[in-house]
């Protein structure tokens, strides 16, 4: 193993640069040559390489996004898009591969590592969707910017006595979503895992006002069967009897921005040594996450065929705590 090549795919996290400069800095030092690739597996298909030494990568690990760049790329799923990468890795000498990205990222890795290439994928997406990791890279950062949010939120709620829906991201998982209402304390929560007809919302949040709140506010995830557009369609057409009066604000992709937190830069960094030290000693096939305090290696084919359990005890913890 002479050369290794490193690229971010998918969704950025705050935390991936942290990854990508742990995994040049201690490959060089392994005596490795380090490639990054930019675009993700778009600029893999286009080849778009290039030789990364450790200066390249200082002043990155305080930095939100990805130097790299990233795309989410339907090429890869194809069998001619398939065919580029492996040229394109094969005429730059590359003898392995690390991807930096999520769910659909690590099925573009399982897929290269069944045509034979050795892949390390490293967890990272603020969902914290991936079997094998817990958290991923990018979701105690987003975790904290949606907690600020909410914090203020909460202000301006209660100087109005006002209702306020906040829908946060994580495509259909609800991590997100139930943490910051447990962290954010908030009086009710809605998830793909937990749904709540907006009828049944409705009457938790003029619950909350009768047990003597002067606010309410609602997390609703972006992959709950009724989110945001959704509860605002039912409230809406039922203004004048609902009690209160309700806002909504959508974080959206401001939860994927921002500076990495020290937790995120840390795992990344980890993850992003164990990276190249697992390609170039131990093999590939495997999503490397960090798990109960260490670097754990998942199996590329059972992390892409496992989903993660819903915690169910922490929901019901927080619908106890909105007391
Ligand atoms: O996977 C990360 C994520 O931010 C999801 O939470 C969200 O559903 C999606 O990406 C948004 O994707 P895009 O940035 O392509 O709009």
């Amino acid at each position: 193993m002479k050369r290794i090549a490193v690229l971010t795919s998918g969704g950025d996290a705050p935390g991936m640069n942290a990854a990508v400069r742990a995994v040049v800095r201690t490959g060089v030092a392994r005596g490795l040559e380090v490639f990054g690739i930019r675009n993700g597996f778009s600029g893999l298909i286009a080849g778009d390489f290039f030789q990364l030494g450790p200066r390249d990568v200082g002043g990155i690990i305080e930095r939100g996004g990805t130097v790299l760049g990233t795309t989410r790329c339907e090429d890869l799923k194809t069998s001619m898009g398939q065919r580029a990468a492996l040229q394109r890795l094969e005429a730059n000498d590359i003898d392995g591969l690390i991807v930096i990205g999520g769910n659909g990222s690590q099925r573009g890795s399982l897929v290269l590592s069944q045509c034979g290439i050795r892949v390390v994928g490293i967890a990272s997406t603020i969902d914290n969707d991936l079997f094998g990791a817990e958290p991923s890279i990018g979701a105690t950062t987003a975790l904290d910017t949606a907690i600020e949010a909410i914090d203020r939120l909460r202000v301006t709620a209660s100087s109005h006595r006002r209702a306020f829906i906040v829908e946060v991201m994580g495509r259909n998982c609800g991590y997100l979503a139930l943490m910051a209402g447990i962290a954010g304390g908030a009086e009710a929560i809605v998830l793909p895992e937990a749904p709540l007809e907006p009828e049944a919302l409705g009457d938790e949040i003029r619950r909350s006002y009768a047990r003597g709140k002067s606010h309410a506010i609602v997390i609703v995830a972006e992959g709950a069967t009724h989110n945001a557009e959704g509860c605002m369609r039912y409230f809406s057409q039922h203004a004048e009897r609902l009690g209160f009066e309700l806002r909504v604000t959508r974080l959206g992709h401001i939860q994927r921005g921002g500076a990495p937190g020290a937790f995120d830069r840390l795992i990344a960094t980890q993850l992003g040594a164990a990276a190249s030290e697992y390609l170039q000693t131990q093999g590939s096939g495997v999503l490397l996450g960090f798990m109960r305090g260490a670097v754990a290696a998942t199996a590329l084919a059972e992390a892409a065929a496992s989903t993660k359990t819903f915690e169910a005890p922490l929901y019901r913890l927080a619908h106890t705590l909105a007391e």
